[in-house]
């Protein structure tokens, strides 16, 4: 069979009516920006682009009070720049910055909202391990000419298209509109991302699972019960036994679960509580964009309590719980969550 290329691929999506013009060429420029991210995270120390960003006393603090790696900048600025002349945009919203920045007025804007988190698993850069960037587009509102914080502020359902690149061995896209989820594997000769795997599935079940172990005395009770039964394996009431992954970089921890399944676990904890946060991850740059990928592939996302979708955001920069992967297993966490929360009520 013929390779299908990224833009072959879109212009079959455009004629079955999945997408328009306009989503086709942002998909493009993102596209094109996350391969220029690909080169930058490839060329490693050679390219100076290890370690923190600003240096000493003067570290480069980002919105959410974390200081910033080198690549983290380098990659918000190559996206910014990419997707500011296009024509195809309202604004942009970052992890990195604390508000949406508006499309300059000499460039024309167009009716659509791009957010992203230009470098997930940025504390894997300087250890060689793959890190990513994961997008979300939504519709800018009708009417509206100059976009700032609420208009961004829509439920995960309304996401047009969603999106990750893995930077690892392989350079991977992997994109959804709402009609499956694809994979596209960077040519690096030729420069292009080319199909490697259409209407991704992930196995309804599973007997592998991701968390971060190291935070397991601070969880809340359900998910000491839940962790506890897959730790005890075979003789546990489960009656398997489970193996254990954690990469720390979402969009490596999400890939594989598209590829063999899987499901991956970021609950809040007595540590989260203690700093007033309501999780650890980004609503509108990873749970929603990685939710809207793994339902597609026929998966199930969650929060322990509600589907990641479905919540309405409040702030661009809020934080929930994320249990996303294989439906069966964010079934019974969530099961447990339901439980608990009816006994305590
Ligand atoms: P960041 O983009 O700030 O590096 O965050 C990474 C996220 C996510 O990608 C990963 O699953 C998780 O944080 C890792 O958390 P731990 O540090 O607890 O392992």
């Amino acid at each position: 069979m013929k390779p299908v290329s990224l833009i072959q691929f879109l212009i079959e999506e455009r004629r079955a009516n999945h997408i328009n013009a306009e989503l086709s060429l942002l998909i493009e420029v993102v596209a094109r920006a996350c391969k220029r991210i690909a080169v930058a995270t490839n060329k490693g120390a050679l390219g100076g682009v290890l370690g923190m960003a600003g240096d000493g006393d003067a570290l480069s603090i980002n919105v959410q009070g974390e200081a910033q790696k080198k690549l983290d900048v380098i990659s918000n600025e190559i996206l910014l720049e990419a997707n500011a002349w296009g024509g195809q945009l309202a604004a942009c919203a970052s992890e990195e910055m604390e508000d949406p920045q508006p499309i300059p007025d000499m460039y024309p804007k167009g009716n659509h909202l791009l957010l992203f988190d230009p470098l997930d698993g940025s504390s894997n850069i300087d250890v060689n391990v793959s890190v990513g960037t994961i997008f979300s587009i939504l519709r800018c509102p009708d009417g509206v000419t100059e976009a700032k914080t609420e208009h961004f502020l829509q439920p995960g359902t309304a996401q047009l298209a969603a999106g990750y690149v893995v930077y690892g061995p392989a350079t991977v896209l992997v994109l959804t509109f709402g009609h499956g989820t694809h994979e596209f594997t960077l040519d690096r000769e030729v420069g292009s991302f080319v199909l490697s795997r259409r209407a991704i599935k992930v196995p309804e079940e599973t007997a592998e699972f991701a968390i971060n172990m190291s935070n397991q005395r601070h969880w809340e009770a359900p998910m000491q019960r839940y962790i506890g039964e897959l730790l005890a394996g075979k003789d546990g009431p489960r009656g398997k036994d489970f193996n254990m992954r954690w990469v720390a970089s979402m969009v490596a921890d999400v890939h594989r679960i598209l590829t063999r399944g899987g499901v991956f676990f970021y609950p809040l904890d007595a540590k989260i509580k203690a700093k007033g946060e309501t999780g650890k991850l980004r609503l509108m740059y990873e749970a929603n964009p990685m939710a809207f990928i793994i339902e597609q592939a026929g998966g199930a996302a969650a929060t322990g309590r509600e589907r990641i979708l479905d919540i309405m955001p409040t702030a661009l920069h809020q934080r929930v719980p994320v249990f996303l992967g294989s439906a069966a297993e964010v079934e019974v966490a969530s099961r447990y969550h339901r439980q608990a929360d009816g006994a305590a009520g």
